[in-house]
Parts: structure tokens; sequence; C-alpha cells
């Protein structure tokens, strides 16, 4: 693995295994985190007390930091619990080692924790990490989930965590205003959210690319992605299947 450092000043790391950078260095690694996945999931939920939050994957831990930060940051007295499963155990003992923004100061005993136990819980926040494979997680979680961070490397050497399939099994786990965030906006991954009856939006912020998000019921916003229509215009595009699990 090899350190790099992004475009807003925070690090983010390079693996040599999957290709690809844990983040997009032109996005930066918080940014990334903030504008894609935590500020539009918190703001659909703003008057929810509680939030079950599903964090794909694990990784270095952005998103479920920055979650935490900005909890803090606006003084909310929201409970969260976080499930994460990660494949990469090595990753998350070394975490303590990993360079983060001086923001996180604050989650040295979480992430400690983290990496001794697998969990860390006080009065409002719990924090559960899964070492495994994601799709055999999502088998075994009873709650329902409100928000999902659809984080992921990218579907050319991730694809289990992409197909029509997959999006069907996270379905299942969700309450009906759940919202799903994702940095990506590849017409297979829409696809298979919208043959999963998902609703999509594009997610739009001067601080990064643009991502996806992704509802169960018709939302209220800017920027609809007509799917149908985009199906009307290119009749061969699909999901990506189980089934079909080669790289592109
Ligand atoms: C793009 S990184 C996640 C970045 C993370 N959200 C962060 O903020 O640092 C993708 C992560 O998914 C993990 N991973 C890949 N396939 C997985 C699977 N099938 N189950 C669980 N974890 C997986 C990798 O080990 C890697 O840590």
């Amino acid at each position: 693995m090899q350190k790099v450092l992004t475009v807003d000043g925070s690090y983010t790391l390079f693996s040599k295994q999957y290709n690809q950078h844990y983040h997009n260095p032109s996005d930066g690694a918080v940014h990334e985190s903030l504008y894609k996945h935590v500020l539009p999931a918190l703001t659909h939920h703003e008057k929810k007390n509680e939030l079950s939050i599903l964090d794909i994957c694990f990784g270095l831990g952005y998103n479920t930091f920055t979650t935490l930060y900005w909890l803090l940051k606006t003084a909310s007295n929201k409970k969260v619990f976080i499930y994460s499963p990660e494949l990469d155990q090595n990753l998350i003992h070394n975490l303590q080692d990993f360079e983060y923004p001086k923001e996180f100061d604050f989650l040295k005993e979480l992430i400690k924790s983290l990496r001794l136990k697998g969990f860390y819980e006080d009065e409002r926040v719990h924090v559960k990490i899964f070492i495994g494979d994601a799709r055999e997680y999502l088998q075994n979680i009873q709650t329902k989930i409100d928000i999902v961070y659809q984080d992921a490397f990218s579907s050319e050497v991730n694809r289990e965590l992409w197909t029509k399939e997959y999006f069907a099994q996270i379905k299942t786990l969700l309450n009906e205003d759940a919202i799903l965030t994702t940095y990506s906006t590849a017409t297979p991954v829409r696809m298979g959210l919208h043959v999963n009856g998902f609703y999509m939006y594009e997610n739009k912020s001067e601080f990064t690319r643009n991502g996806t998000l992704a509802f169960l019921k018709k939302q209220n916003r800017d920027f609809f992605i007509d799917m149908e229509l985009k199906q009307q215009r290119n009749p061969e595009a699909k999901p990506f299947f189980d089934s079909c699990q080669e790289n592109i």
C-alpha cells in the first residue's frame, strides 16, 4: 500500500492489489467522503434522531469518521449505529499508523477500539466492523438501515458489490425512507439500482465530481435521473450481474 496526498490535503492509499486509490486524489479523501456521502445522507435524515448506517466498505474509515466528525461539529445529539464490512483485517489492525486529518484527532480512542476489538460504543455512537466478505455479511444483518455509503472499489475490480443481485440484497435491508450514496455514475451501476426500483438523482457539488443518490421513494429534489428515458435511448444498457463476474 502506498500513501498518497490528495488535493484537499488529506491522505489516502493506493491499493496495488486492486490497482486503485481508496479515494480519488483529485477530489480529496475528506471532500469525497463529506460531499459525496455524509452531507447528502445526514441532510436527507435531518429530522431523525437515530440512524443506522451501512458503510460499504470500511477501508480507511473516512465515511464513518467524517460522519462522526460532522455530528460533533454540528453539535448533533443523534444516536448512530454504524455497521461496516471489510475484507482486509491487516488494514484495520494498522489504522492507528495512518496519518488522518487533525479533525479526526478526537477519534483516537474509537480507532484504538476498532483495531483491537472490532467495535466501539458509547451512549451515542456504536460502530461495528465485520471482517469478511460484505455479501456474506449482508445476509446476516437484522437491523433496518437508513443510510448506505456505497463506497467499494470500482466495478472493474470489485464487481460483486455493484451487481443487480447485490442491490437487491441491499434493498431488503432498507427502511422505506433510506438513502444510498455513491461516487459511481456508471450506467450499469445505475441500471442495477433502477431495475431494483430505486429512484436516482445526480449529486452535484462544487468540490467534487458528480455522484449518485438513490432512494426507494421519489424525492422532491433537483437532478432526477430519468432511467426509463436513458433506457429508451440506449436499449443495450443493462446492469452488472452476479453470473458475469469477469472484469471489463
Ligand atoms: C474504496 S475502498 C473503501 C474506502 C473507504 N470507504 C474509506 O473511506 O476509506 C474499498 C474497500 O473495500 C474492501 N473490499 C473489497 N471487496 C470487499 C468485499 N467483497 N467485502 C468486504 N470488503 C471488501 C477493500 O478491502 C477496501 O478496503
